[in-house]
């Protein structure tokens, strides 16, 4: 199963060395990646600095820690649709991967989550505050690199994070009377995770000079791979392995967030007894239990993940990678619309 994998190439994760990337424009494109990769992760250590050293240990905690490399690598991918690793491609991923650091920072304190890439998450080693402060410094930090590319930047930097910030504040605070709990949960995960995932497609385009006509396929293909990719995330979320995801198990439910695959279960519960049964234990053991770890919940958990209806969120994942997939149709057959197939795939087969 392919996995993405800090430590290795990057490349290599994608699978571009694959022997159906075998023509000399295919290995131009995983060195120009690989290259490009390197270049982020030198910017991202060199803008990841402070005028204060507290500030600088907080700030580069989670960046050392690890992490994908997800929305840097979908960046460089699409601007080899126009002149490639340009500076102003490296400026704009390293601002979008800071954008997206700074998220785990409030995230994990909205989700009283213990763990991320790893390591405690920051919160629960400096506190609340700090960890909220810390995620401000780098959003200020990405506004910063994005001016530097001129008010265009500005705009989808600002519009970018304001959709972002609802989609977080509509998990927050949940599915509203009248709405629709399903379609409710997928706006959320494009506008929490499919707005950056979109917007660092987007910018790839924008700031390699490619094709503007090349700009509406790729966000569309970033937002959609973007729900596949979140939506494999809480499936994720219910893995009893938290060596790969980094996470504690369960994060989701534990903080009463309703992920798909809960969902599916509440359509089911009214007609199917077992589904019915299960969802009392996840309510009760899992969702009210204010985050307490206990045999009970660690056994809801699993059922879950054992249930069907994880199966059905997998399928629905994958569906939305292969809608993606479909909206690159626009662009020149050639490495890029392959190696962008290839990265729709790696999203949905992903284990950590
Ligand atoms: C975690 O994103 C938050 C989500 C949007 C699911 P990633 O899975 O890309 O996190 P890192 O950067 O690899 O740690
Ligand atoms: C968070 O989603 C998405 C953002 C940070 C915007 P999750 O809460 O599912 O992310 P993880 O699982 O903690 O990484
Ligand atoms: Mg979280
Ligand atoms: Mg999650």
């Amino acid at each position: 199963m392919p996995v993405f994998r800090r430590g290795s190439s990057v490349t290599s994760q994608l699978g571009l060395s694959d022997r159906i990337f075998s023509t000399a424009e295919d290995r131009g494109l995983a060195a120009g990646i690989d290259a490009g990769i390197d270049q982020v992760e030198a910017s991202l250590l060199a803008e990841v600095t402070f005028a204060d050293e507290i500030a600088n240990v907080t700030s580069r905690y989670l960046l050392k820690a690890g992490g994908k490399r997800v929305r840097p690598m979908l960046a460089l991918l699409t601007a080899h649709l126009g002149s490639g690793n340009h500076t102003d491609v490296i400026t704009a991923a390293t601002a979008i991967e800071i954008t997206h650091l700074a998220s785990l920072y409030h995230d994990d304190v909205m989700d009283d989550s213990d763990k991320r890439r790893g390591v405690p998450s920051a919160q629960t080693v400096w506190g609340n505050s700090v960890a909220i402060l810390t995620g401000d410094l780098l959003f200020a930090r990405a506004n910063q690199l994005m001016a530097r590319l001129g008010e265009r930047a500005i705009r989808l930097q600002a519009d970018t994070f304001e959709r972002l910030v609802l989609g977080q504040l509509h998990e927050t605070v949940g599915v509203q009377p009248g709405q629709d709990p399903v379609q409710h949960y997928i706006q959320v995960l494009a506008d929490k995770t499919g707005s950056l995932i979109a917007a660092a497609a987007q910018a790839g385009i924008i700031f390699s000079n490619a094709p503007p006509e090349f700009e509406q396929p790729v966000i569309a293909f970033g937002e959609k791979v973007g729900v596949a990719f979140q939506l494999i995330d809480d499936v994720l979320d219910l893995s009893p392995q938290p060596e790969e995801t980094g996470k504690v198990p369960g994060t989701d439910l534990r903080a009463g967030v309703a992920t798909l695959p809960l969902l599916r279960l509440r359509e089911r519960a009214p007609h199917d007894d077992t589904a019915a049964t299960l969802l009392e234990r996840l309510e009760r053991d899992v969702m009210a239990s204010n985050g307490v770890a206990t045999a009970a919940a660690d056994s809801a958990i699993t059922a879950l993940r054992d249930h069907d209806v994880t199966g059905q969120t997998l399928a629905e994942a994958h569906s939305w990678a292969r809608d993606a997939v479909e909206a690159l149709a626009p662009l020149p057959d050639g490495s890029v619309k392959k190696a962008l197939t290839r990265f729709a795939d790696t999203i949905v087969e992903r284990s950590s």
